[in-house]
């Protein structure tokens, strides 16, 4: 793990937990300079190949802008949110797609969601094993991204995500750098961990 970003926070976990996802978090400051090569972005969604999914559907889908077509990416970055407008500086935006039914047999897929969930947090973490940046995000316009780039039949776009290197704090907002000043919060484990029945 010798690219591992500066662990700046790692989780601070109840009991050890891996190194990987300790230093997982979501940072807002990209450096706009610094683009992705596309061999380690090969390797970012390359580990989302592996997650488990049901049935091994593999209902994921991911529809990534780069700085090889500024003019695709830039259309892409308009559709963010104006709270998520630090992501406009990330060199890679990327937009998690879901397929909603079973290819096999048509069947409504109640896993498909949790499955592309399940692969990019794995992405993630192949992420922060290359010393990027990755910052998922409900905040766009789904509807603008749908003019520019409609959905095949029976898909749907889930969460945008900003990948690139780390960059300067002082590019963000007052608000935005406090909210950087420390790990988010987490529920203690003995909340929703229930042993042998619920209240266990
Ligand atoms: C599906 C999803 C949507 C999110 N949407 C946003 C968003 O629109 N803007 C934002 O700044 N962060 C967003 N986040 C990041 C979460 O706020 C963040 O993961 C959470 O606060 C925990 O912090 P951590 O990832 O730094 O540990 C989103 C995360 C997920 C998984």
């Amino acid at each position: 793990m010798d690219n591992l970003i500066p662990v700046r926070f790692p989780a601070a976990s109840e009991v050890p937990i891996n190194e990987l996802i300790a230093a997982r978090w979501s940072p807002r400051a990209f450096d706009p300079e610094r683009e992705v090569a596309p061999e380690l972005l090969a390797r970012v969604f390359e580990a989302a190949r592996w997650a488990p999914s049901c049935f091994n559907e593999q209902p994921w889908e991911y529809l990534v802008f780069t700085g090889e077509d500024p003019e695709a990416r830039e259309r892409a970055r308009q559709t963010l949110s104006e709270g998520n407008a630090w992501a406009r500086k990330a060199p890679v935006l990327a937009f998690s797609v879901t397929r909603k039914h079973f290819g096999q047999n048509g069947k409504n897929n109640r896993f498909s969601s949790y499955d592309v969930g399940q692969a990019t947090v794995l992405a993630a973490l192949q992420a922060v094993e290359l010393g990027l940046v990755f910052h998922q995000m409900a905040g766009y316009s789904r509807k603008a991204l749908a003019e520019h780039y409609p959905l095949p039949e029976d898909h749907a776009y889930k969460a945008a995500i900003a990948i690139g290197y780390p960059g300067d704090p002082a590019t963000l907002t007052e608000q935005q750098r406090e909210d950087e000043s420390r790990r988010q919060p987490r529920r203690p484990r003995g909340d929703f961990l229930h042993f042998n029945g619920w209240g266990g």
